[in-house]
């Protein structure tokens, strides 16, 4: 195949990343279409792309019932639209690069995945850390068989306030009800992901995991504070106040996407950002105030059919972001720190009866997931135009288990039981 036909679909944070890729790879990709509800960022989109208005759509419908001149899908829509938006394309003959998450029902996951395959389709999930110099180099080092054979994963997640804010407690994934998916899937599938990928070849049979909201709640509401921030006598001094964003500007992508009608986010002014703060339903309110269905830390525990085990703490409203790993093998570990980009490899010397330690720096952190972003872009793109399949690839098949993973530990969390998962992919709940 030549040049990739692509539609987008949500010209929002994500869509904007990977269709933008296509301008700096003429000869690679062409954006030929997008979908988006918000007419500003089809205007963008426009301009961007030289697009004719026919190109530009504002419902999903509305582009179904235009004729076919895209190769590919990219689904970067809200979460919750993800299944039903997905599911038709494979028997028009599209290619998808879908999101994450996939979807929070299992029979959905599965569907989708036999859809794919029934009529032949490529379909990989933007499953981002796993294209990370990070990731790879400790997945490579892995398959190296260096260490030996994986025994046990100890993964660990923790949210800065500003993004458990911005996302979490006021943002896009406040609310399960109104989401559709809780924290663990929204926040933690691409760890989950990543277990499922170092422990390649191997499925997850149980979990346990239990969650709670510990910080943002009625009770930690000071007496006298108000329910939105500019009007709050807490205002200058609460850690949570909207009122340091209208300084502090690193987080505004994600908070004012979509928010001020006919701007892009870093067109928004300060006078605009107050009365955003003052009068939007969900930006500029009391982090104390309900909807309370999100979780702000959780555990989870898992089980390998070939023995390995696995645990998750995800814990939100941190001082510092930090993702870490620690991957424990039969004759070495490896251990590593997002945000530092450096992965420690520790062996095991029996002549020594002690160990070699390596240490590789990855350099500066990229932008985007660690500069996982882009290259997802181009793998996956490299995938549909040319075969290549690059050992972070992740195929829908291979995302399944990531996602069965945050399933059965929101299963786990809300029931208090453990979760098994049947070699059908089905559960039993115990
Ligand atoms: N892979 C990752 O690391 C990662 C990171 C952040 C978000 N995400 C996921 O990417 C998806 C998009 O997130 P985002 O931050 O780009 O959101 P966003 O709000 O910035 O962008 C979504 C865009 O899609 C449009 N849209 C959404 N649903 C639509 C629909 N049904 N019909 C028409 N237009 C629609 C919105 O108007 C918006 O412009 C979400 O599912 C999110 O969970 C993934």
């Amino acid at each position: 195949m030549g040049k990739l036909k692509v539609a987008i679909f949500g010209m929002g944070n994500r869509g904007k990343t990977y269709s933008e890729w296509s301008l700096g790879h003429p000869s690679e990709m062409e954006v030929v279409q997008v979908v988006d509800a918000n007419p500003t960022a089809l205007e963008y989109a426009k301009g961007l792309f030289h697009l004719n208005d026919d190109a530009l759509f504002l419902s999903f419908e509305d582009w179904l019932k235009a004729p076919k001149v895209a190769d590919a899908v990219f689904n970067c829509f809200m979460d919750q639209y993800h299944y039903a938006t997905t599911l038709p394309l494979f028997s028009r003959g599209y290619d998808v690069l879908l999101e994450k998450p996939i979807t929070v029902h299992p029979n959905e996951l599965l569907e989708l995945m036999n859809e794919s395959k029934k009529y032949g389709r490529k379909f990989g999930v933007c499953h981002v850390l796993r294209y990370s110099p990070f990731y790879r180099k400790a997945k490579e080092v892995l398959l190296s068989g260096e260490i030996g054979e994986l025994v046990a994963l100890e993964m660990a997640e923790h949210v800065y306030i500003p993004h458990m804010l911005a996302s979490y407690v006021r943002g896009k994934w406040k609310s399960e009800a109104e989401c559709g998916s809780p924290m663990i899937m929204a926040k933690c599938c691409h760890d989950t992901d990543l277990m499922c990928w170092f422990n390649e070849g191997s499925r997850p049979t149980f979990v346990s995991s239990f969650g709670s909201r510990s910080i943002f709640t009625a009770a930690n509401k000071p007496k006298d504070a108000t329910d939105r921030c500019m009007s709050c006598p807490h205002m200058k001094e609460c850690q949570y106040s909207c009122y340091f964003n209208l300084e502090l500007t690193h987080m505004d992508p994600i908070i004012f996407q979509s928010v001020v009608p006919g701007k892009q986010w870093n067109e928004v002014t300060r006078e605009e950002k107050i009365k955003v703060f003052s009068e939007h339903p969900s930006l500029g309110k009391c982090v104390f105030d309900p909807p309370y269905d999100i979780v702000d830390h959780q555990v989870l525990q898992a089980t390998f059919e070939n023995g390995v085990t696995a645990s998750l703490n995800m814990i939100g409203g941190t001082s510092y972001p930090c993702r870490t790993f620690h991957l424990l093998a039969t004759s070495g570990e490896i251990f590593g720190v997002l945000e530092s980009n450096k992965i420690t490899v520790r062996k095991y010397q029996k002549d020594k009866f002690w160990r070699d330690t390596i240490e590789y720096d990855l350099g500066d952190v990229a932008e985007g997931h660690s500069g996982g972003d882009l290259k997802l872009v181009e793998e996956f793109v490299d995938y549909l135009n040319y075969g290549k399949k690059s050992i972070s690839l992740t195929t829908v098949e291979e995302s399944i288990d990531g996602h069965l993973l945050c399933i059965a530990g929101d299963i786990s969390d809300k029931q208090r039981k453990v979760v098994e998962i049947l070699d059908n992919r089905e559960f039993r709940i115990r």
